[in-house]
């Protein structure tokens, strides 16, 4: 039996692949190298297949017939909120068109497990700042939009398969600010968030911008609750084992550390990590950023007895490490 990863060439999703891999479970990646890299599972099958095309269910069924796929894990996606609002029917099609087709695939074969890749931007802005699963989401922007749509969908898939007898489980993970590399290979490298842009401006030589320093936060910079993203990855393990152990109580996890750190921690953790002054210019505030946005994570450890490794110091080093940017020895 193997498990199916789609988005597996991806940063998180080839994290994933790395950690089944390495525990002895059989790996099919199905990725359309779009922003994946295929170096980042060489060794390991691979199928080429746009989530979203018109072939791709066929394409699907046929090769979770092929190699005895049991469980999926489903993160191919698109994932950048400024892009979902230019092209908001592009995230739609990808997003939604992507995971109707793997549901669709999954209820044609075998599938008894399916782990969807959410995101904390289904929340929206909250007024709390740590943040439980049950609270009401507003996402703010159609990125956010189409993870919560992708719930509700997963959602009556499982009511759907309760009523035709079928035995099928699905884990909705909502990711809060993933960051870090488990392996330097496996490194994100699309350079969308705050500390891979901050380590490439100062690799530029250019000052790191801190999107407003007037929040009602301690240090005035906004709070965000950053995950290694090998723990992030173990979350995915362990959520494949909850359902196997035939424990579905719950369908939907935050997976944070449960600790914030604001703009400016982050910016010192690099500039300690990097061994390097940083001395940040002050920018305007980012539209659409609320001032923190801390996870919750009682449920995740309780339910799943997961709990994150990683500090923001070794998240942070685990970057730098992979970018070659950490202080010369001696
Ligand atoms: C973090 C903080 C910025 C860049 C987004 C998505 C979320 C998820 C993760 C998913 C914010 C500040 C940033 C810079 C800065 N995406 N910042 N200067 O917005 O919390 O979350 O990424 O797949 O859904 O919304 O992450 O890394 O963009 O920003 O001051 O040059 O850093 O304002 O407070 P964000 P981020």
């Amino acid at each position: 039996m193997s498990v199916l990863v789609t988005g597996g060439a991806g940063y998180i999703g080839s994290h994933v692949v790395r950690l089944l891999s390495e525990r002895g479970d059989d790996v099919l990646v199905v990725d359309d190298l779009s922003t994946g890299i295929e170096a980042r599972v060489t060794g390991l099958p691979i199928v080429n297949i746009d989530l979203a095309a018109a072939d791709a269910e066929d394409r699907l069924v046929a090769a979770i017939e092929e190699h005895s796929v049991n469980s999926i894990i489903h993160f191919a996606a698109k994932k950048q909120v400024g892009e979902s609002v230019e092209e908001p029917i592009m995230y739609y099609r990808q997003n939604i068109g992507g995971l109707t087709n793997v549901l669709a695939a999954a209820e044609r074969t075998s599938i008894e497990s399916l782990v969807f890749s959410s995101s904390a931007a289904t929340y929206g802005m909250p007024d709390v700042e740590m943040v439980a699963e049950d609270l009401d989401c507003r996402p703010i922007n159609p990125y956010g939009q189409t993870k919560l749509i992708g719930e509700w969908m997963i959602d009556n898939a499982i009511t759907s398969a309760r009523m035709r007898g079928v035995k099928f489980n699905a884990v909705k993970l909502r990711y809060f600010n993933v960051a870090g590399a488990g392996w330097p290979e496996l490194a994100d490298t699309a350079v969308m968030n705050l500390i891979p842009i901050v380590l490439g401006r100062i690799a530029d030589g250019k000052a790191p911008i801190v999107f407003g320093d007037d929040y009602d936060t301690a240090d005035g910079t906004c709070i965000r609750d950053y995950v290694h993203v090998k723990d992030l990855a173990e979350a995915h393990i362990a959520a494949l084992d909850y359902m196997k152990s035939g424990d579905t109580s719950e369908t939907v996890f935050n997976v944070g550390t449960g600790t914030g750190a604001s703009v400016k921690e982050v910016i010192d953790a690099i500039a300690e990590a990097t061994g390097r002054e940083i001395v940040p210019e002050m920018g305007e505030r980012r539209a659409g950023d609320p001032p923190a946005l801390v996870a919750d994570v009682s449920r995740i450890g309780a339910q799943l007895s997961w709990k994150a490794e990683f500090d923001l110091d070794e998240i942070v080093r685990s970057a730098v490490e992979a970018a070659g940017m950490e202080p010369e020895k001696g």
